[in-house]
């Protein structure tokens, strides 16, 4: 079943006014709500006493219409009484100074107190709703993470750091080892000693930090599997997951869905933005668990909590573009978010599907129409998944050690992540976004941006994956850092230099904007030059073939691109960032050909299949009406005629081809 839905906040309005929204949820064809997930203090209005008075005839008139409901685990704002009562469950930035509440987000996990609290409401809901007719599922707590509270540098959170690292390491010395202490005098005797990294005079030790970051990711982990094993042992019916936040990078989001049912992300694009952004949150978050849903799918102008900036309003049809971008990604399930804009408190300007005064305008009705549209194909999508033939590995580690340290000015690992993404996407093909754990077998070609951190397991992992006929990219800085962050002692790229055939021999970053320019000696650019710049190295081929080298000098001639054959496949060392339009045309050649090919930029190509059934979802996200050359004649589904092999799509335009 596809759910098409909205996240309601029914303790936002008065019954008369909630009477209203029901019928017109219907009529647009909604058929689940999210709902509860900031109200503790209604469901435990002292401590102990609970209430669910106030939600359950919500739920059974909703139920009554055909929509089930998902409950919020409301744990991310504990009501003031517990506040007034466990100050200390505050948490405590990097410069020492307590995070007040008033908003949300505020309370620490490792506070013994908070977790006892949040189990405790946890539990009377499990009980509770365990049985009530049109809950479905749960979602725990919201956004982990949201407004940089991942990482909180309090007392609880010291003395939890610590017993991470006992876990760990066993010993202090080893902890020494690790982290390479002997720098800068930092040396431990014992685990009372070790600090958490706060604001220092300059930057912290490498090891120190990842080790910090690693131990605040689980720390949110943690708390959230506490809640999942109270909800799955009360609920084993309901499904449970967690709204993650598409790129956000300080969670470990690959082993936080060990611990969800269904992976669920909210989506807010820039109606002007990179169209291929949403589609990259998408197919991270599809990789976890190959469904996933929205939970919160914008549906009007946002108004941002803490500016007080009204933003921008969705055009016509952006709504429904949105909605079947995530479809085409391999979304089962969205909620728009929000019904109706609230009246009150910090999200005023944030809108839904309805204004503040709830009358039903161009928004609503591009949902209902949107619902209409998903009633008429959903038999057509049900059972259906996209596979892809490509992943693009995004890896935690990496991701931190680069936050501590990019290398360069303008370097982001998650950005030179996307860049590569955007290239296989803008080819017609589906990514899978995948850490170093992954099977790769069932891959054509495996992107590996940027991936510092390698071990010997991986760098096995990697070769045999190669061996065996797998394609695989590698790019600057890749094996250059052990699993505790420190630089390897050989060669670059490290443990990856026999199977990537090269070795660095020198490193040029730009950090004011200079660049060198390279040639193409093979390959589909074959004697075109681009320029690069911001990060260069300058390869020795060992075995690898040279692909692109270096025209200025000091490096004229030095290969900057090789290619190495190693059993039945290949390893393509780039050791330069290269133009968007050059990346595409070079990563192109040694992808698997799309059946629709030569997209115009912004159109979007995926495909959702069972086996025996195929979908082709093509998508304008351009702002201009775009011509296609699809293979083929195919049966289209929303207008019911054929199209193809070529068509025009209108500005927001979605075409559903039947394969
Ligand atoms: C999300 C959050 C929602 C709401 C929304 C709009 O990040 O989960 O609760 O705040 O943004 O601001």
């Amino acid at each position: 079943m596809l759910y098409y839905g909205t996240c309601y906040y029914p303790e936002h309005w008065t019954a008369e006014q909630a009477k209203q929204h029901i019928p017109l949820m219907k009529k647009a064809g909604i058929n689940v709500v999210r709902m509860a997930e900031f109200a503790w203090c209604k469901f435990e209005p002292e401590a102990g006493r609970y209430r669910f008075d106030w939600l359950d005839p919500v739920i059974a008139a909703l139920h009554e219409a055909g929509i089930a409901t998902v409950l919020g685990t409301p744990t991310c704002i504990p009501p003031q009484w517990a506040l007034q009562r466990y100050p200390g469950m505050l948490q405590v930035d990097a410069d020492g100074r307590t995070r007040n509440p008033g908003a949300r987000c505020h309370c620490c996990k490792n506070a013994p107190a908070y977790q006892a609290l949040a189990e405790g409401i946890v539990r009377e809901m499990a009980r509770h709703y365990a049985a009530m007719d049109g809950v479905i599922g749960w979602q725990i707590d919201n956004e982990f993470g949201c407004h940089g509270t991942t990482r909180c540098y309090c007392g609880h959170c010291e003395k939890a750091f610590r017993e991470w690292l006992i876990e760990k390491y066993a010993t202090e010395e080893a902890v020494n080892e690790a982290w390479g202490t002997a720098f800068w005098g930092f040396d431990f005797r014992q685990w009372a000693e070790i600090p958490l990294p706060r604001t220092m005079p300059t930057g912290s030790n490498p090891g120190h930090w990842l080790d910090f970051v690693r131990f605040c990711s689980d720390t949110q982990i943690k708390f959230h599997k506490a809640q999942y094993d109270v909800l799955k042992g009360l609920c084993p019916d309901h499904f449970v997951t967690h709204n993650f936040m598409g790129r956000f990078g300080e969670i470990d989001y690959y082993k936080l869905s060990d611990h969800v049912d269904r992976a669920c992300w909210d989506n807010y694009p820039d109606p002007w933005g990179d169209p291929y952004a949403p589609a990259y949150a998408h197919e991270i978050t599809r990789s976890f668990k190959g469904t996933f849903w929205v939970m919160e799918e914008k549906s009007g102008p946002t108004g941002d909590a803490s500016t007080g900036l009204l933003g921008e309003q969705p055009e016509p049809g952006q709504i429904r573009r949105w909605f079947w971008q995530a479809v085409a990604n391999g979304a089962d399930g969205i909620a728009f978010f929000r019904w109706r804009a609230c009246l009150t408190g910090a999200e005023q300007y944030w809108h839904g599907i309805l204004d503040h005064d709830g009358v039903p305008r161009r928004r609503y009705k591009e949902v209902r129409r949107t619902g209409e549209e998903l009633a008429k194909v959903a038999p057509e999508i049900a059972g259906t998944r996209v596979e892809a033939k490509v992943a693009l590995i995004r890896n935690f580690d990496t991701l931190w050690s680069s936050e501590r340290q990019p290398g360069a000015s303008g370097l982001s690992y998650d950005d030179h992540c996307f860049e590569m993404y955007r290239a296989v996407k803008r080819r017609g093909l589906n990514c899978d976004i995948v850490d170093t754990t992954a099977d790769l077998s069932r891959y054509r070609a495996a992107i590996a941006p940027a991936l510092s951190i390698v071990t010997e397991d991986l760098a096995q992992k990697l070769t045999a994956y190669v061996l065996a006929g797998g394609t695989l990219v590698l790019t600057p800085q890749s094996g250059t850092r052990t699993a505790t962050n420190a630089m390897a002692d050989v060669p670059k790229p490290g443990l990856l230099a026999e199977l990537a055939g090269v070795t660095i021999e020198e490193v040029r970053p730009y950090h004011h904007g200079q660049t060198n320019e390279i040639s193409f000696a093979r390959g589909p650019l074959i004697a075109e030059t681009c320029k690069v710049g911001t990060w260069v190295e300058m390869l020795e081929c060992t075995t690898a073939e040279p692909i692109a080298e270096c025209r200025d000098e000091p490096f004229a001639s030095k290969p900057v691109i090789a290619c190495n054959s190693h059993g039945k496949g290949s390893v393509y060392y780039m050791g330069v960032h290269l133009p968007p339009a050059t990346l595409l045309t070079f990563l192109g050649s040694l992808l698997p050909q799309a059946p629709i090919q030569d997209l115009p930029a912004g159109v979007e190509v995926t495909q959702r299949t069972n086996g025996d059934k195929g979908l082709v979802f093509v998508i304008n996200n351009s702002r201009e009406r775009q011509p296609v050359v699809l293979d083929k004649q195919y049966p289209e589904l929303l207008s019911g005629e054929t199209v193809g092999p070529e068509v025009t799509i209108a500005k927001n335009g979605i075409l559903i081809l039947r394969a």
